[in-house]
Order: structure tokens, then C-alpha cells, then sequence
């Protein structure tokens, strides 16, 4: 069964943005060949599409799920810091009306991924012009637009929602957006994301709860929820 209109390219992506779908096989080489080639080599010829496809889709759904027990999507804007090949929001936007998506990513492939926490924050896993083309062959179209985070021109409105799982504060210090996220958010921004460290939140934020705990991630996280920044 096809899921998501998706190529070996595109899976080949998704893969080093979750490093969890890697099958035994995939995780003996890597563990042998070291990082570099699976990065460069195996990652793009021994990927299987429709393996990852259906992973992805089931992960993505569980994503959603857990969100949407939180917010309504539907009339929202919404900010994705991060969010891979936006799987979650192609999900969101097949379940919701008129939702409106700005992406923030980077524009290019680590020549070695490493998955841990990055304070240069250098590490990137995505192509642009692929995710455009990947969020249009599966239904999204006119809803939503596309930021390379490295150009440092960031769209400045108020969202109604923020996500940014694994991403923001998983890899990489939450501080690179702080000034931003404060600037784009209203008080009632509903604002997810994966952290080690939530209580820290709590001298940011005035609500933070903790909405998932994950032990079995490379750093066991929790996910949190937080809007209304303290002043
Ligand atoms: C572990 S992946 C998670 C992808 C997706 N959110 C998911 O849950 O499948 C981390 C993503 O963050 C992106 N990234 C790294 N630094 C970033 C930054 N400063 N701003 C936006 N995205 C960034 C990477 O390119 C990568 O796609």
C-alpha cells in the first residue's frame, strides 16, 4: 500500500531525519561502515522506499494524534521550525481547513550525520526545492511557504501555533529562536517541542506541561507545551 506519493530520494531523507526507521540491516551497516558512508552511500542506495513510506505515514498519524488532543488545527496558522519533510503537516492539512503552513528549514545535507546535540548548530538533513516539490505531488498547494533558515530572513507575523519536533532544543539550542519565537507569538501561541530540559521552560515560559515522554529517543526527551512568554 502506497501512503505518501514519496521517491527513494525523498525516503532517503526522511530516514536521516529519523534515524529510528532504520531497519536492522540499516543499523548493522551503519554500525560497521561508520557514519560518513552511511550518510553518502547506503542511505542512498539501500533505502526502501515503501518501507519507509509506511513508517513514516504511522508516525507521522501518532504525531498528529498527540497534538491534536491539544489544539484544533483547523483556521490556524501554523510554524514548523524544522520539521523535516513535514510528513505532520501534510497530515494536519489533510484533516484540517484552511490551515497555512510557514516552514523553516535548512537547505542542505551534513556530509555526516552525527544525531546529537549540535551547539554550532551546522547539522541539516533537507533539500528545499525536493520538500516543495514533495508537499505539492501530496495535496498541499497555495498553503504554504518555504524559509532556509541560513538566509536569516525570517517572515515576521503572529502564528497561532509553533512546532518543531526533535528539532529545536533536541539538536539545537532553543536560544538560536528565542528572540524570534518572542516576536512571532501572541500569548495564546500554543508552542510544542522535544527538550531535555523542560523545567527550564518554566523561567521562560508561564505554562509548560509536559505532553510525552520519550526513553527510547538517542537523549530521552519529553515533549512540552508552552505559550505566554514571562516578561
Ligand atoms: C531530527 S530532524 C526532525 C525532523 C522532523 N521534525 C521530524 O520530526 O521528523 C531535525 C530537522 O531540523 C532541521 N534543522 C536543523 N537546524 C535547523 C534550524 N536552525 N532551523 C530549522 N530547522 C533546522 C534539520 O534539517 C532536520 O530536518
Amino acid at each position: 500500500m502506497r501512503y505518501l506519493n514519496l521517491t527513494k530520494v525523498i525516503a532517503r531523507l526522511i530516514l536521516l531525519q529519523r534515524i529510528e526507521f532504520s531497519n536492522s540491516f540499516l543499523k548493522k551497516i551503519r554500525k560497521v561502515l561508520g557514519r560518513y558512508i552511511f550518510t553518502n552511500f547506503v542511505t542512498k542506495y539501500l533505502v526502501s522506499a515503501d518501507e519507509i513510506n509506511s513508517k513514516y505515514h504511522l508516525q507521522m498519524n501518532k504525531e498528529y494524534e498527540l497534538l491534536s488532543d491539544f489544539i484544533d488545527f483547523n483556521n490556524k496558522k501554523i510554524l514548523s521550525i524544522g520539521p523535516g519533510m513535514c510528513g505532520l503537516e501534510l497530515i494536519i492539512n489533510s484533516k484540517s481547513k484552511n490551515s497555512f503552513f510557514t516552514i523553516i528549514e535548512k537547505n542542505y545535507v551534513s556530509k555526516k550525520v552525527v544525531y546529537g546535540w549540535d551547539s554550532k548548530n551546522r547539522e541539516g538533513y533537507n533539500d528545499l526545492e525536493l520538500l516543495r516539490t514533495f508537499l505539492e505531488d501530496n495535496g498541499m498547494e497555495g498553503n504554504f511557504e518555504i524559509y532556509d533558515f541560513d538566509e536569516k530572513k525570517l517572515p515576521i507575523k503572529k502564528f497561532d501555533c509553533i512546532i518543531s519536533l526533535y528539532s529545536m532544543d533536541y539538536h539545537y539550542n532553543f536560544e538560536i529562536y528565542l528572540d524570534y519565537i518572542r516576536k512571532v507569538s501572541l500569548p495564546e501561541t500554543k508552542i510544542f517541542f522535544d527538550t531535555i530540559r523542560p523545567d527550564y521552560f518554566k523561567k521562560i515560559f508561564e505554562n509548560v506541561d509536559i505532553i510525552l515522554s520519550d526513553e527510547k529517543k538517542i537523549h530521552s526527551s519529553k515533549r512540552i507545551l508552552c505559550n505566554k512568554f514571562i516578561q
